[in-house]
């Protein structure tokens, strides 16, 4: 009897932490990121139609899209051109409108990011026309930014393979 239940226990304790392990994957993308202004993509992305890139413009040039500087937002809020008074992003703008105190960046919350044994840029990836949706999902429909699309190495290679692009585990891993 011993000799059935031991073995099977451990292979399902192996199991059970193993599991654990890679469903722990600490750099995962984050499904509940709340950030200090509730920036929605679906009223400028969606509703108003800004281009993805006007506000992630390092995106084809840079190696990381970048998240807009504060000075990009004050472009359209800070003459009230756009937002009611009293909104989020009111006491953030007019510090750079009225110089009553010195303007401050916003920090927001990173929601995607990859371990650092993995090497990702952007830039080849809009170059060959991927769409920004492939990997994050309709960003245009979220008042707040959740990941759908599961960014694990099957998805990298899945496409890299129907692409033909590197398969070399040295061109994705340092
Ligand atoms: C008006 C400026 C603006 C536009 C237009 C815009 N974004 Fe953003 N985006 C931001 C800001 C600000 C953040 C940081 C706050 C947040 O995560 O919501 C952000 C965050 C993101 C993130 C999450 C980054 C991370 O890991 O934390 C993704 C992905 C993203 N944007 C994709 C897009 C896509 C795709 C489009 C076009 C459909 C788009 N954005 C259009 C300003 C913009
Ligand atoms: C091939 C998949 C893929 C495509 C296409 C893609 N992204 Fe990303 N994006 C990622 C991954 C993976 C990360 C996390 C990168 C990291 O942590 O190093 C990321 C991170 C980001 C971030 C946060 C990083 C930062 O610079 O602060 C933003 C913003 C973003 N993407 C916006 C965009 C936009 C806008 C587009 C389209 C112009 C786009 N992405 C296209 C996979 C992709
Ligand atoms: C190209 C112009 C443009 C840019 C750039 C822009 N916005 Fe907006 N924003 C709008 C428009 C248009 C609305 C919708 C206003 C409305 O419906 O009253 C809006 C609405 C908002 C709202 C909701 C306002 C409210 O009345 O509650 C917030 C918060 C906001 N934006 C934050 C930001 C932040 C933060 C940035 C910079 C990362 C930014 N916006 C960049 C045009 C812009
Ligand atoms: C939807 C398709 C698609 C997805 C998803 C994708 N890639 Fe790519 N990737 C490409 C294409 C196409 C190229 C360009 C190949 C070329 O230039 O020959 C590329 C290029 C690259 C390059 C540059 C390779 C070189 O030799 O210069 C790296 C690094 C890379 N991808 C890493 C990643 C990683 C990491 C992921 C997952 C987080 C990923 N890619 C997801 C399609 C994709
Ligand atoms: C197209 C990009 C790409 C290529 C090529 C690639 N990897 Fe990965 N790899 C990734 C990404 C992205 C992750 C992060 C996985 C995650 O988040 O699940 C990863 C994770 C890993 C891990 C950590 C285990 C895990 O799943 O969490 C190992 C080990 C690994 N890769 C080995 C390799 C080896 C060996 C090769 C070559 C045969 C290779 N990789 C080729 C993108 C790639």
């Amino acid at each position: 009897m011993n000799r059935i239940v031991l073995p099977l226990a451990l292979l399902l304790l192996i199991g059970g932490l193993s599991t654990l392990a890679f469903s722990q994957r600490p750099w995962a993308p984050r499904p509940d990121v709340e950030q200090p202004i509730p920036f929605s993509h679906r009223i400028h992305a969606g509703v108003n139609q800004i281009p993805c890139q006007y506000c992630h413009n390092l995106a084809s040039r840079s190696s990381e899209p970048g998240i807009p500087p504060v000075s990009r937002c004050v472009g359209c809020h800070g003459n009230k051109i756009a937002g009611a008074p009293g909104s989020g992003i009111q006491p953030v703008t007019r510090a750079w409108t009225d110089h009553s105190q010195p303007p401050f960046e916003i920090r927001w919350n990173r929601v995607y990011t990859l371990p650092d044994f993995v090497r990702f840029t952007h830039r080849p990836h809009i170059f060959e026309g991927i769409a920004c949706q492939t990997c994050h999902g309709p960003v245009q429909t979220m008042d707040r930014v959740v990941p759908v699309v599961e960014i694990n190495m099957g998805f990298c290679i899945d496409c890299h393979t129907q692409r033909h692009a590197s398969l070399d585990c040295v061109s994705c891993h340092h």
